[in-house]
């Protein structure tokens, strides 16, 4: 809906600014000379800031509001002899926390948070030439991304050149110490690591020992002979917020202890440490974290540390509940994608061949596409 100032009230500190439906929000004097859209303020080609807002006075006051544009445009005239400050009623809902603001990822679809008895009723899924052949498919794959925290892709070519084409109408492939494209085979030995082998994976998230985890991981399906190997999604989102409701003692020690993650390996020795949930400001989640193979040694005061075993445990038990999990068998022409700071994956234990050819994004490429591609 478009934002419409009905009145705008010339305060001592601060404009204030009633709203169609009658509420109000303050706006300090010095704030709006800041955030001006006209060309002064802000440069209409980079859209940087062009005011020099340390030539601010800190009591700046005194400004002469108009409304245009049926209350869309608000312009200030100021009383120092400063250029007119121009903003839009948008802006100005967006900065009041009135709608989300224009980098807001919800813009591209509200989350769904799935896990037992609200599970998704089909896979969400997007055919590989919808994606490849226009930007409607890849606004379609990337909701799914934002929405589910996953996506199945359908008709991919099982081949690492079909993947390579798939992994770009999102980003370069963000660049680890596996390289920019892994094969990932119990056959392979590139690296000490559990994934490759055919053993049963807990539900976990890759990268804890990145400060930049990356945002999603792909697998793309090469080869399939065998018994098993189902890959493990599990929505890490849903199962924070029923600590947070049920349990919110130990949905509070996963926000505040800081757990180090580690990966060794002869001439690499990566480490990064967060908390298990990292939220915002506001409270919101962004990154579930959780890699219990790739903990590294830690101690904490004896309280801290029976709460933390306590709080980690409830969350693996949730995390390895079955009723949480969606098991996917992947097979040739078929593509995973995930959110990496969400979902946790895991798999079955196999028999036989089993191929998949996969990369990571970066999560900074992932939201500045679903911004421009989904959002739009
Ligand atoms: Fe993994």
């Amino acid at each position: 809906m478009t934002q419409r100032i009905l009145s705008a009230d010339a305060g001592a500190d601060a404009l204030t600014l009633q709203w169609q439906d009658g509420s109000r929000d303050a706006f300090p004097w010095t704030w709006l000379r800041d955030h001006g859209e006209d060309e002064a303020s802000l440069d209409p080609d980079t859209l940087q800031r062009r005011v020099d807002t340390f030539a601010i006075p800190a009591d700046l006051t005194g400004g002469t509001a108009t409304l245009a544009d049926d209350g869309a445009t608000l312009t200030i005239d100021w009383p120092d002899g400063a250029p007119a400050s121009t903003l839009s009623a948008e802006r100005l809902a967006a900065c009041a926390g009135r709608i989300p603001h224009e980098g807001h990822l919800d813009r591209a679809g509200t989350p769904i948070l799935w896990s037992a008895g609200a599970m998704p009723n089909a896979l969400p899924s997007v055919a590989f030439d919808a994606i490849s052949g226009g930007e409607a498919g890849l606004a379609d794959w990337l909701r799914n991304i934002h929405v589910y925290g996953f996506s199945v892709v359908t008709g991919v070519p099982a081949s690492e050149a079909g993947t390579v084409e798939l992994a770009k109408r999102i980003a370069p492939a963000k660049h680890t110490i596996f390289g920019d494209y892994w094969l990932l085979s119990a056959e392979l030995t590139d690296h000490g690591d559990t994934a490759y082998s055919t053993q049963y994976l807990e539900p976990h998230t890759d990268s804890t020992y990145y400060d930049d985890a990356p945002g999603l991981q792909m697998f793309n399906c090469l080869e399939f002979d065998g018994k098993g190997g189902e890959s493990v999604v599990v929505d890490g989102f849903a199962i924070a917020e029923k600590m947070r409701a049920e349990t919110p003692e130990h949905f509070e020690t996963l926000t505040r202890v800081i757990v180090p993650g580690r990966y060794l390996e002869p001439g690499v020795h990566l480490r990064a440490e967060r908390p298990p949930f990292r939220l915002d400001r506001t409270g919101r989640l962004v990154q579930v974290t959780f890699n219990n193979y790739d903990r590294a040694p830690f101690l904490l005061p004896a309280d801290e540390l029976s709460a933390f075993y306590a709080a980690y445990g409830e969350f693996h038990r949730h995390a390895c509940d079955q009723e949480n999990w969606l098991k996917i068998p992947l097979r040739p022409g078929m593509a995973l994608i995930f959110d990496n700071w969400r979902c946790l994956h895991g798999r079955m234990g196999y028999v036989g061949k089993r191929v998949f050819y996969g990369c990571y994004h970066d999560r900074a490429d992932f939201e500045s596409r679903l911004r421009t591609v989904a959002a739009a």
